[in-house]
C-alpha cells in the first residue's frame, strides 16, 4: 500500500507515479463497465477526487445520489453520506471503500441519546444535521446540512427547536434566525474543533491581505474572524466568485487541494497545523478499486428504520 505523506503546505499528497495511474485507469474502466458512478465529497484525497464523475459538499452528492442514473455508487466520503445516498437510491448498491470511515461528530450522538433528547423537550421538533447515523435521522422530524440548516429552521413552525449533534453550527443557525430559540446537543466536529482563534491571528500576520473563509463547523469565536461562512461548496463559489486573490481556508485540508485545481490563479492557505480529517483520508484508491472489483462493503440500513430516516431527509430536500 502506498504512503500518503502531509505535504509542507499542510494538504495530503500522494506521488503519481505510473503505478498509480494504471490504477485510477482500471477504476474508470470498470466504473463503465459496471454502469456505476463515483461520487467524492471535498475533503477526500487528491487522487481520490481525480477519478469521481462528481465532487461536491453534502448537500449536493446527496442530490447527485437522489438522481443518478447508474446501478451502483461507489461513495467516496464517510459512512453518514453513503447512508444518505442509500436512504435516497434505496434500490441502488452503495459501496463505502473502508467501512472505518466513520464521523467523529456522528459517533456523539445514539439512537438513545436522540429520543432522550427528544424527552427531555417534549414537544419540541429535532432537527439533525446529515452527519448522523440513519438510527438519529430516524428519531429526527428533519435533516439539515451545512448549506440549508438555517433555511430548514425557518421552515418549521415552532419557535424552540432541538438541534444535534453539532453545537457550534446550531450556534451559527441562531445568529440567522434571531426569531428561533434553538436548543442544541452538545457535539461537535473533532477536525473542526482543534482550530482556534490564536491559530487564524498568526496566519492573518503572514497573509495580511487574505480573506478568512470559515466552515459553520468552527467554534463561534473563529467564526467572529471570517469574512465569509459557508459549506464546503459555499467557500468554493464564494472564492470562485471573489476578486480578492489569497484566502484563509479554515476547514478540512482537501478543500485545499479542490480550490487550488479550480483556481490555479488565486492562493489559498491554511492554519498551521492544516486540519485533516482522518475519517476521511480512509478511503484511498486501492480500496477503491477493490470494493468496485467486489462489490463489497455495501451499505444496508435495516427496514425498521429505513422509512423513518428516509423521510427526514427527504423532508429536508423538500426544504431546498
Ligand atoms: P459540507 O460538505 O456539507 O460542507 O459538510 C462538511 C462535513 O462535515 C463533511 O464531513
Ligand atoms: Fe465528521 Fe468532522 Fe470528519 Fe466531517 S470533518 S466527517 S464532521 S469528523
Amino acid at each position: 500500500m502506498a504512503i500518503a505523506l502531509p505535504s509542507n503546505d499542510g494538504t495530503v499528497a500522494r506521488e503519481i507515479t505510473p503505478e498509480l495511474r494504471a490504477m485510477q485507469r482500471r477504476i474508470r474502466d470498470l466504473v463503465a463497465q459496471k454502469n456505476a458512478v463515483i461520487l467524492a465529497h471535498i475533503y477526500q484525497r487528491g487522487e481520490v477526487q481525480a477519478v469521481a464523475d462528481f465532487i461536491g459538499d453534502s448537500l449536493n452528492l446527496s442530490r447527485e445520489a437522489a438522481s443518478t442514473k447508474a446501478d451502483i455508487i461507489v461513495f467516496c466520503g464517510v459512512h453518514f453520506m453513503a447512508e444518505t445516498a442509500k436512504l435516497l437510491s434505496p434500490n441502488k448498491l452503495v459501496l463505502l471503500p473502508d467501512m472505518k470511515a466513520g464521523c467523529g461528530m456522528a459517533d456523539m450522538i445514539t439512537g438513545d441519546q436522540a429520543r432522550e433528547f427528544k424527552a427531555s423537550h417534549p414537544g419540541r421538533p429535532l432537527v439533525s444535521y446529515v452527519n448522523t447515523f440513519a438510527e438519529v435521522k430516524a428519531e429526527s422530524d428533519i435533516c439539515c446540512t451545512s448549506t440549508n440548516a438555517a433555511r430548514v429552521v425557518q421552515s418549521l413552525p415552532d419557535r424552540e427547536v432541538l438541534f444535534a449533534p453539532d453545537r457550534f453550527l446550531a450556534a451559527w443557525v441562531q445568529k440567522h434566525t434571531p426569531d428561533k430559540k434553538i436548543i442544541a446537543f452538545n457535539g461537535y466536529c473533532p477536525t473542526h474543533f482543534v482550530i482556534k482563534p490564536s491559530m487564524v491571528e498568526a496566519r492573518k500576520k503572514l497573509s495580511p491581505d487574505a480573506l478568512v473563509l470559515a466552515h459553520p463547523e468552527c467554534s463561534p469565536e473563529v467564526l467572529e474572524m471570517a469574512d465569509y461562512v459557508g459549506s464546503t461548496q459555499g467557500l468554493m463559489d464564494y472564492a470562485g466568485k471573489s476578486d480578492r486573490r489569497e484566502f484563509i481556508i479554515l476547514t478540512e485540508s482537501g478543500l485545499l487541494l479542490r480550490l487550488r485545481e479550480l483556481y490555479p490563479e488565486k492562493r489559498f492557505v491554511s492554519i498551521a497545523p492544516c486540519p485533516h480529517c482522518p475519517y476521511m483520508k480512509f478511503v484511498e484508491l486501492e480500496k477503491v478499486l477493490a470494493c468496485l472489483e467486489n462489490e463489497s462493503n455495501p451499505i444496508e440500513i435495516p427496514t425498521s428504520i429505513m422509512l423513518r430516516a428516509r423521510t427526514s431527509i427527504e423532508r429536508m430536500m423538500a426544504v431546498v
